[in-house]
């Protein structure tokens, strides 16, 4: 897969939409192109110096012509934006139920982890036929996961939580990139997609080494950093308990509420004061720094899954 070819593979839904667009706008670019440069060539021709060609022009305007170019040019590039938009909201909104995946971006690897704990590095295998969604964080730098058989690429930032989402159609291996400068070795950041039928997934993910999904990890971390022993049974502190709360709108001091979704999560772990539950005082620390990014993913995991739990009397 080391040659450059004129026309990529195309290996999800998303791939033969993206060209279409995009070999549309290519020949209308061409043809208008042609049109443009055949114009130059015969004026240039016809009005040449020393040619009898008639120079005097027209007298009055043609407003229905104008008209007509004018709206013409507009409806085109009105329609190929509405394309493109609708293309790129596509992109940018997951189907329910999507398999989620942990990536997290360092200096210079990827490092992926599925939901029962297996862990991955510059490899990632993912079913055929099943949209996949990829969870980003960084631990360092900017970097941006791009597979181009995919048409897909998003940043993974530090301090933030960005996602990206795709249906392999093909099983097969493909590239994947970093494409953000992120240091000296960049350009070495990349590794393969392997793309399997559901049963071949299946049994690759149970062949998993580990014996801890990402949540129980998360739950080893809860106890580890600490946090049980506020929001944990029997708590020294009184700080809200966190079973039911994932999935909840959540009452705040200053009578906003929020959904407490993974953003929400991941920003009560690092700057806690910012929106504090109802009823209690803003006296847990940030861990802003303490906790490296894979570790964060796997606490927000663990708190995701006390969601369903049944909600505890305080
Ligand atoms: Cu990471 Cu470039």
């Amino acid at each position: 897969m080391g040659n450059i070819a004129f026309h990529p593979l195309e290996a999800s839904t998303l791939a033969p939409q993206v060209d279409l667009l995009f070999y549309t706008l290519l020949a209308f670019s061409f043809a208008l192109g042609t049109f443009l440069v055949f114009l130059v060539v015969r004026y240039s021709v016809l009005y040449r110096a020393g040619s009898g060609a008639d120079r005097t022009g027209p007298r009055g305007r043609h407003i229905v012509i104008e008209v007509a170019w004018t709206s013409a040019s507009a409806l085109i590039a009105l329609g190929i934006f509405i394309w493109g938009a609708s293309l790129f909201l596509e992109r940018d909104n997951p189907p329910a139920g999507a398999i989620e995946i942990q990536g997290f971006g360092k200096q210079w690897m990827w490092k992926f982890e599925h939901d029962n704990g297996r862990r991955e590095i510059n490899e990632l295998h993912v079913p055929a036929g099943k949209p996949v969604i990829v969870k980003l964080g960084s631990e360092d730098v900017i970097h941006s996961l791009f597979i181009p058989a995919f048409r897909v690429k998003q940043d993974a930032v530090p301090g933030m939580a960005t996602s990206l989402w795709f249906e392999a159609t093909k099983p097969g291996t493909y590239d994947l990139f970093c494409a953000e400068y992120c240091g000296t070795e960049h350009s070495r950041m990349r590794g393969h997609v392997t793309v399997m039928t559901d049963q071949d997934f299946a049994a690759w993910l149970a062949a998993s080494p580990s014996t801890q999904t990402l949540a129980e990890e998360g739950a080893a971390l809860f106890r580890s950093y600490g946090c049980s022993g506020c929001h944990g049974p029997g708590g020294t502190v009184r700080a809200p308990r966190l079973e039911g709360v994932f999935g909840h709108p959540v009452a705040l001091a200053d009578r906003r509420t929020v959904m407490a979704d993974e953003a929400y999560i991941r920003d009560s772990i690092l700057n806690p004061t910012k929106d504090v539950a109802a009823g209690y005082d803003p006296i847990m620390p940030s861990f802003k720094d303490l906790i490296e990014e894979d570790d964060l993913m796997r606490l927000v995991a663990y708190v995701k899954s006390l969601g369903t739990a049944g909600k505890a009397s305080p």
